[in-house]
C-alpha cells in the first residue's frame, strides 16, 4: 500500500506501523522506548507524529499503516512536545555528555542535537542513584535512565533472564535487579541483551572503558562467533586494530541464527584477540621445552607421530575428535582425513556431547 509521510509517497506492508514504514523509507523519527526486538511500549511518545483528519498527536510506533494515510513527522507542533519531552529527560537525569560512555551513540543526545537543545531549560531535583559498579562486564548509571523499559522488556522477553524489572513508585521509580540487588549479587548471567538495547548511557560494557576506548570511535567488523556451533553473528568493534568490545549484529536480525542477541561468550569472551600472551606461532617440544616452529615443522612432527602409531598399532590407536566452531566443510575433510587417509572410523564431534 501506498501512505504519504512528509509529502513523500512510502510504500508500506500491511501490519507495520507508521515507525517502520517512515524507517524502511529513510525518514528519521525519534523512538526512545520501542526498539524492533522489544517493541511498542508507548512510554516515552518521543515518535508522535500528526496524521491528516485525526486529532491529536499520535504514536507512530503503535500506529498502524492505512492506505492513503498522510503522515507529517515535522512540523512546530511535534517539534515543540518533543523538546519538552527531551528537556525533561535530561533535566531529570543527571547527564554528564562529555564523559559519558554513550556519548556519541546516544539516542537521547541525538534527539537532543537535532531538536537543537543546548542545555535543558528546566531544573528538577532528582534522587541521586549510586553507580552499580558490581557486575563483571556492566556498568549501571540510574542517573542516566530514561526508563523507557527497554532493558526490562529484552531480559524479560527476549533472553527470558527475568532478572530486570521496574520497582518503587513515582520519582523513586526505577529499574532494579532481582529484589533490588546489586548487579553483581543477581541472577544476571551477564548476556549483556539490556546494554545492547538501552538507547542512553545508564547500562554499558565495560570493556572498552578498560580499553580506554570511546564506543563512538570503534567501528565494526561483522564476525561468527567462535565459541559454539550456534554462529552468532557479532559486530566486533575495534580501533587502531585493537579490540574495544562485541554487540550483537542487529541489522536484519530476525534472520540471524542469534535473532540479534548474544550469551555472557560472545558478548564478553572475544578480548582474547589482542591477548599479549595469545599463541601466534606453532610450538614443538624440544628437549622437554615447546619451542616455536614454522608450520612445516610442526605439521612434519605430527604426521610422523600418526605414522608412528599407524604402523606399531593399527589406524584404529588413532582417534578424531571435531568441533562445531569450525564450518561443516571443514568437519567434512577431517571426516575425510580420519577414514580415508589414515583409515580409521575413530571420529567423533563435539556437538553430540
Ligand atoms: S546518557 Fe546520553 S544524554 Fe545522558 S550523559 Fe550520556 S550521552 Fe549524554
Ligand atoms: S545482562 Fe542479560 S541477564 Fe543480566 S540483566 Fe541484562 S539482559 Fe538480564
Ligand atoms: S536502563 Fe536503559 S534501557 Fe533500561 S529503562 Fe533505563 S534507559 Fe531504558
Ligand atoms: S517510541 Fe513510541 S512511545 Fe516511545
Amino acid at each position: 500500500m501506498k501512505i504519504t509521510i512528509d509529502g513523500r509517497s512510502v510504500d508500506a506492508q500491511p501490519g507495520q506501523t507508521v515507525l517502520d514504514a517512515a524507517r524502511a523509507a529513510g525518514i528519521w523519527i525519534p523512538a526512545l522506548c520501542y526498539h524492533p526486538k522489544t517493541g511498542k511500549a508507548g512510554r516515552c511518545r518521543a515518535c508522535v507524529v500528526e496524521v491528516e483528519g485525526q486529532r491529536g498527536l499520535k504514536e507512530s510506533c503503535a500506529l498502524p499503516v492505512r492506505e492513503g494515510m498522510v503522515v507529517r513527522t515535522d512540523t512546530p507542533r511535534i517539534h515543540s512536545v518533543r523538546r519538552m519531552i527531551v528537556e525533561l529527560l535530561l533535566s531529570e537525569g543527571h547527564h554528564n555528555c562529555i564523559s559519558c560512555q554513550a556519548n556519541g551513540i546516544c539516542e537521547l543526545q541525538d534527539m537532543a542535537y537535532h531538536l537543537g537543545i543546548d542545555r535543558p531549560g528546566l531544573r528538577i531535583d532528582s534522587h541521586p542513584t549510586p553507580l552499580d559498579d558490581s557486575s563483571p562486564g556492566i556498568l549501571r548509571e540510574s542517573d542516566k535512565c530514561i526508563h523507557c523499559g527497554r532493558c526490562v522488556a529484552a531480559c524479560q522477553n527476549g533472553v527470558v533472564n527475568q532478572v530486570l524489572a521496574f520497582a518503587h513508585r513515582g520519582s523513586h521509580a526505577r529499574v532494579v535487579c532481582d529484589d533490588d540487588v546489586p548487579m553483581g549479587q543477581s541472577s544476571c548471567v551477564q548476556c549483556g541483551e539490556c546494554v545492547q538495547v538501552c538507547p542512553v548511557g545508564a547500562l554499558t560494557l565495560k570493556q572498552p572503558r578498560e580499553r580506554k576506548i570511546r564506543p563512538y570511535e570503534a567501528r565494526p567488523t561483522k564476525v561468527t562467533c567462535p565459541y559454539c556451533g550456534v554462529g552468532c553473528q557479532i559486530d566486533l568493534y575495534t580501533k587502531d586494530n585493537r579490540y574495544a568490545y562485541a554487540m550483537a549484529h542487529e541489522q536484519d536480525w530476525q534472520e540471524q541464527p542469534n535473532q540479534g542477541m548474544l550469551c555472557v561468550k560472545g558478548r564478553f569472551g572475544l578480548d582474547f584477540v589482542d591477548a599479549p600472551d595469545r599463541l601466534r606461532h606453532p610450538l614443538v617440544r624440544k628437549n622437554g621445552e615447546l619451542v616455536e616452529a614454522s608450520w612445516d615443522e610442526a605439521l612434519d612432527r605430527v604426521a610422523a607421530g600418526f605414522k608412528e602409531i599407524k604402523e606399531k598399532h593399527g589406524p584404529d590407536a588413532i582417534g578424531f575428535l571435531t568441533s562445531a566452531k569450525v564450518t561443516n566443510e571443514e568437519n567434512y575433510a577431517f571426516s575425510r582425513f580420519a577414514r580415508a587417509v589414515i583409515g580409521t572410523n575413530n571420529i567423533d564431534h563435539c556437538a553430540r556431547l
